[in-house]
């Protein structure tokens, strides 16, 4: 018996919550849920983004689902500070060219390893004698950290390549020391091949040639950003889902946002979602359904019968989640 948090957010969050909770109900395995609210619709109710009960419930639980919100102007970020509170220091991003889904390339399989707690992500900005100013933290410790999970990750799943994603041609400092950080904590790993990129490059690899890519380790927007662009390469937001995951806490989500331009359709792809519910089974050991969850995606996908408009189908994403459940 499992005890899931289901923080379901607003937006496409709702409705690709639905989806997971529906995989959920289908799956032999006994959970139980208990809910927390955050995001925009939360702080219009409670007037704060994440309020603490969430925070509770989701630190009792075995893992966390978190669907998407809408960011609310002046506010924190509820998911930036989840992340924290569970000190969930590793975002875990797969991307993965798919059968049956056009995509630049058919044969990309990487994994984003993107730091979590510090980057430009310390959402600490000011004003100092007419300077606006952002934070960037970089320490090293958690550079240290982030570079460890990425060469395990490398040797978990079969790979050989670890990339160091910086800047530090520029940002010679806080990005020295979190390139430094990964080749003296690959000096562990002498069986895996070690290369570092500038972002600029990176993203421009990503597009000419990922296949080269297989796992990369990134500060935290440096991630995020390649992220969404490994996403687009490989058919779109739909299809990419995440795991946070730290010491003592997990939490899953897809990579996208609550997609306002398509929330209240029912249209939003499940994949994303569904795929994050198969990263949150492997975390729980759940190994064999992870794998028959993420065998149904691909099968859905490559018959192409049943997919939503983002894939260029016209299901609805009720339509497509059965589709996927019914694979199973
Ligand atoms: P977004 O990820 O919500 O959407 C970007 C584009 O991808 C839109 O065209 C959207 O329709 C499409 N898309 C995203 N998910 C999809 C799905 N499952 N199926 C089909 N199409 C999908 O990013 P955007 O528009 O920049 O941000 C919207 C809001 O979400 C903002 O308030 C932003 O701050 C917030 N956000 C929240 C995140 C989270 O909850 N973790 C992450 C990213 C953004
Ligand atoms: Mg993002």
């Amino acid at each position: 018996m499992y005890n899931i948090s289901i923080i379901a957010g607003d937006g496409i969050g709702i409705e690709v919550m639905e989806a997971a909770e529906y995989l959920l109900d289908n799956l032999d395995l006994q959970f139980t849920f208990s809910y927390g609210d955050a995001g925009y619709e939360c702080y219009q109710k409670n007037g704060v983004t994440l309020p603490e009960e969430t925070v509770k419930k989701a630190k009792k639980s075995d893992a966390v689902l978190f669907g998407a919100i809408t960011s609310t102007p002046g506010q924190p970020s509820p998911i930036i500070n989840l992340r924290k509170e569970l000190d969930t220091y590793a975002n875990l991003r797969p991307i993965k060219s798919y059968k049956g889904v056009e995509s630049l390339y058919d044969n990309i399989d990487m994994l984003i390893v993107r730091e979590n707690t510090e980057g430009l992500y310390s959402q600490n900005e000011y004003e100092e004698n007419e300077k606006i100013i952002a934070e960037r933290v970089i320490t090293r410790k958690a550079s240290e950290k982030i570079s460890e999970v990425a060469f395990k990750q490398c040797v978990e799943l079969g790979k050989n390549r670890v990339t160091c994603i910086h800047k530090s041609n520029v940002l010679k400092i806080t990005d020295g020391i979190f390139k430094e950080s990964f080749y003296r904590v690959g000096e562990r790993y002498p069986n895996i091949e070690k290369n570092d990129f500038y972002v600029d490059a990176a993203a421009m690899y990503m597009i000419t040639q990922p296949q080269e890519y297989q796992v990369i380790v990134a500060s935290n927007l440096f991630g995020d950003i390649l992220s969404d662009e490994g996403a687009g390469l490989v058919g779109g937001l739909g299809l990419a889902p995440s795991g946070n995951i730290g010491d003592k806490h997990g939490l899953f989500e897809p990579v996208h946002g609550s997609a306002p331009d398509i929330a209240g359709k029912h249209i939003a792809n499940p994949s994303s979602m569904i795929l994050s519910v198969a990263m949150m089974l492997d975390y729980l050991k759940e190994f064999e359904i992870s794998s028959n969850i993420k065998n149904a995606v691909e099968t859905v996908l490559e018959k192409g019968e049943c997919k939503t408009p983002d894939l260029g189908g016209n299901a609805s994403t009720m339509e497509m989640t059965k589709a996927i459940v019914k694979e199973l």
